[in-house]
């Protein structure tokens, strides 16, 4: 990353008030600080993100890095020998938390060992006031914990922690605050997360994302555009759009514009090859979505498309706002519009009150609909959701029985579905070299599937034509052509 020229920026004034003015005064003098401690010990600092859950928290993660190596650190993978370990956190089960606890435990003795090593917590697990106090309580070797509100304020709150040699803790409730053009810095060269909304507002009863990440809210067209321009002049040829809940984009605008004419501007950038986007609820996915999906060149044929549930009675305690009907009308529609779309879901099993007719009607739709892949999850009680005071939980063995027959379910007929492509000659995103065969590169298609076939490191960012020799299950190998 291209080190920003600070010189203009005056850090014995006072800092500014307005955003992202404000921010590049802190990294600034975050920078100082940084450099000092540096010199201090002789050796460059070091820091480690990891990320837990889902995309939206890989994009933010690479925002915190994009701020961390502006200010002096150097990234290293190696969490052992870090000076400054980040966690960016997921909270939507409960196992994510436990595996953060755990890994804290680990993070002490480290510290003990180096107490000038600074720990950081952000990300959604901390939008819950139970985790922070428990923080506070028996966690007290934490630097710094911030939420998913403020995390644009990562530099101001770095310069706190060092100026106060106390535990920061900053966390909002909500907030309608967007603040733009900020450094990140990007995993991959030639593909990239783009956030265009944040938060959401459809409360489906067993989710805490409302409660941590707040009300809804859109990114302004022009702000979405420029940033993709941007990416696109910097070597970046696929975007995933991101949000909660794409289908509902453009509807806290005070010009309101819908997610398909947003697609449809964003089609328009030269030099951008491919769109994907993430998540759409089915309630919110409209025909104009579809249409423009079936007309565009550059929007990728998949679609994932969170069930939850196939029985209507489940979907509506889990106040999805949709039948079991509805969403598979939905599905042929979707079918007929873009006849080879990749059709993928999400899947939670024993949700409150589930019986084994509401089960089999979510196998049902799984055998109907033939998903590419789905992702299963298990129940997990999240306090304050509607859900987690609802009668009738059902017990672990008979969730865990019921979770074995949808996985097999689901695996069974997604390798048959992703099979059928065997002989074709696809177009090709080369991600990266093979992580077992060195003579082989592993690129991506349109539906989402990868693919390994004999190439060079040059290949990695460029789009090319892939003959499918054989279908292995999940993936195929294939030769260049
Ligand atoms: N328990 C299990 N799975 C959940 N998800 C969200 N909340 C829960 C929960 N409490 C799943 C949903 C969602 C995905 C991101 O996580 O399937 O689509
Ligand atoms: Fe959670 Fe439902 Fe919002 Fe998705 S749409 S984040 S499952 S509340």
């Amino acid at each position: 990353m291209k080190l920003l020229d600070f010189s203009n920026i005056n850090i014995n004034e006072e800092a500014p008030v307005c955003e992202p003015e404000r921010q590049y005064y802190y990294m600034a003098k975050a920078r100082r600080y940084v450099t000092a401690k540096a010199d201090e010990l002789g050796h460059p600092l070091t820091f480690c993100v990891t990320t837990f859950g889902c995309q939206m928290n890989a994009r933010d993660s690479e925002k915190l890095v994009g701020v961390l190596e502006q200010i002096g650190y150097v990234e290293t993978s190696n969490e052992e020998e870090a000076d400054f370990v980040i966690y960016n956190t997921c909270t939507v089960r409960e196992n994510a938390n436990k595996r953060v606890y755990g890994r804290l435990g680990q993070l002490s003795r480290m510290k003990k060992q180096k107490p000038y090593m600074l720990i950081g917590l952000c990300g959604c697990m901390m939008q819950e006031p139970e985790v922070v106090e428990k923080l506070k309580k028996s966690y007290r070797f934490v630097d710094l914990i911030f939420g998913t509100h403020n995390i644009y304020k990562f530099a101001e709150l770095i310069v706190t922690r060092f100026e106060s040699e106390r535990m920061v803790i900053d966390i909002w409730k909500d907030t309608d605050k967007i603040v733009e053009d900020l450094p990140s810095e990007r995993k991959f060269p030639f593909k990239s997360g783009v956030n265009i909304m944040f938060g959401c507002n459809n409360f489906c009863s067993y989710c805490i994302v409302p409660y941590v990440r707040g009300r809804e809210r859109s990114r302004n067209p022009k702000d979405i555009i420029r940033e993709i321009e941007k990416l696109v002049a910097d070597g970046v040829v696929e975007v995933m759009l991101l949000g909660q809940n794409v289908n509902s984009y453009g509807k806290t605008l005070d010009e309101r514009m819908t997610f398909a004419e947003l697609l449809q501007e964003i089609e328009k950038i030269e030099g951008l090859e491919r769109i994907r986007f993430m998540t759409s609820h089915p309630k919110d996915l409209s025909d104009e979505l579809i249409e423009v999906m079936s007309k565009s060149k550059k929007i990728c044929k998949h679609l994932h498309l969170p069930i939850q549930s196939g029985s209507t009675n489940i979907l509506s305690k889990m106040n999805r706002r949709y039948t079991k009907e509805h969403y598979l009308e939905l599905v042929d529609k979707i079918r007929a519009a873009v006849p080879d779309i990749s059709l993928t879901t999400d899947i939670i099993v024993g949700f409150p009150g589930e019986t084994e007719e509401d089960f089999l009607e979510t196998l049902d739709v799984v055998r109907k609909v033939r998903y590419d892949s789905a992702f299963t999850f298990i129940y997990s009680k999240r306090t304050g959701t509607p859900a987690a005071t609802m009668e009738n939980q059902v017990p672990d063995d008979v969730v865990k029985e019921r979770f074995d027959r949808l996985l097999k379910e689901v695996q069974d007929i997604s390798a048959e579905v992703c099979s059928v492509h065997e002989g074709t000659i696809q177009s090709v995103l080369v991600e990266s070299m093979n992580d077992h065969d060195a003579s082989l590169v592993t690129g991506r298609m349109s539906n989402n599937l990868l693919v390994h076939f004999p190439g060079t490191q040059e290949l990695i960012g460029k789009i090319v034509d892939v003959h499918l020799l054989e279908a292995k299950g999940f993936y195929y190998m294939g030769e260049m052509i």
